[in-house]
């Protein structure tokens, strides 16, 4: 049945090996991050097989499903709600709050177990994270003081909701950082998470600070790219994920809308350019599974628009019938939405 996500096991294994040894060769440890594709358990297993050294997810739920022997690590800075969960299922968690960390601390206790942190710095991007000029030593301090909360270490996002991307100046308030910590608290940092996908240009470059010894990765996996500029990286695949929808209406009809317009399914007014007669198709994909901004199509396909569960794009020479499907490479956020809806069937392909 479609639609029909195609999970290429091999093509994601070759661009975890290839990234995973990348970082290995310069001193940097790797979180695969699986929240892209809700964890999928046959992905999960790809990366068991894999020499990646931490899975991480951003879902406590996702947490809880993942089957490894790596540590798992929750990404997301953690719910009050969920702190139970958490002791229970992650073995380390990102932090930025100090009332959640002693939670953490008092529920690890309770659960006779101790809970390593990496605590979050924002050091411009100005997502999660203690804001790199406000003081600090007394939040670390008091970390330092809980039993049952290990401090593994220092941690930063970049590239997400500011799209601050990762420069040596940036990377120098996370050294002022390392160093004011090291160096009035008397201890040594273990971990310097330094980024996402966005740090890849400067591992290759070889510009990345040495002090930092870790990176979260997710997209530069299922993408092959990075994140600065969204240039592929050389040797990877850009088609782990490829989204296959099948025709269920095919005919010649006008470009234009006729009578009067309003608004459109979603509240929004919609343009048109008049083209004359178009070949369409309607596809049965649609809102409710991937927004059309996210699906890249083959050559002689246009996206005209989408419903929420209708897909209309234009033919041009190329000959389809009805009941044929056509296959579309995904955006980041094309493979989250698709890989999270009910009704896109999974299919997992072990050919390269
Ligand atoms: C805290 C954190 N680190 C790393 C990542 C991975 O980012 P990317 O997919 O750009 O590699 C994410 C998002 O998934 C995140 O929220």
């Amino acid at each position: 049945m479609y639609p029909k996500v195609h999970i290429h096991l091999k093509k994601y294994a070759h661009n975890v090996h290839h990234l995973s040894s990348m970082l290995h060769k310069k001193g940097i440890s790797m979180m695969a991050v699986s929240k892209v594709f809700s964890a999928d358990s046959r992905l999960i297993d790809v990366l068991n097989k894999e020499n990646v050294d931490y899975i991480a997810d951003s879902r406590i739920e996702n947490i809880k499903r993942i089957v490894t022997n790596k540590p798992k690590v929750l990404l997301r800075i953690p719910k009050m709600s969920e702190v139970e969960d958490v002791i229970k299922y992650a073995s380390i968690s990102l932090n930025s709050e100090l009332e959640i960390i002693d939670l953490l601390n008092t529920e690890a206790k309770k659960q006779n177990k101790k809970h390593s942190i990496i605590l979050m710095f924002d050091i411009g991007d100005l997502r999660e994270g203690i804001y790199y000029q406000d003081d600090y030593l007394k939040i670390v301090k008091q970390i330092l003081e809980m039993d049952h909360i290990d401090l593994l270490g220092i941690g930063t996002n970049l590239t997400c909701y500011g799209a601050v991307i990762p420069t040596l100046d940036t990377y120098l308030k996370l050294e002022t950082i390392i160093r004011h910590i090291e160096e009035n608290l008397k201890i040594k940092l273990n971990m310097i998470s330094g980024g996402n996908s966005s740090s890849i240009l400067m591992v290759e470059d070889n510009s990345i600070p040495k002090y930092i010894n870790n990176l979260r990765i997710g997209e530069a996996l299922v993408l092959g790219r990075e994140t600065v500029y969204g240039n592929q990286i050389e040797g990877l695949y850009d088609d782990v994920f490829t989204l296959e929808a099948e025709i269920i209406e095919l005919k010649n009809k006008p470009s234009m809308p006729e009578g009067i317009t309003g608004m459109d399914a979603f509240g929004k007014h919609v343009k048109f350019v008049d083209q004359g007669i178009i070949t369409r198709a309607i596809l049965s994909i649609g809102k409710q599974d991937v927004d059309c901004t996210n699906l890249i199509p083959p050559q002689g396909v246009i996206i005209l628009g989408c419903s929420s569960d209708h897909l209309i794009v234009e033919l041009k020479d190329v000959s389809l019938e009805l009941g044929d499907t056509i296959t579309f490479k995904l955006t980041y956020g094309g493979i989250l939405s698709v890989m999270n809806s009910l009704y896109v069937e999974r299919s997992y392909e072990q050919s390269l």
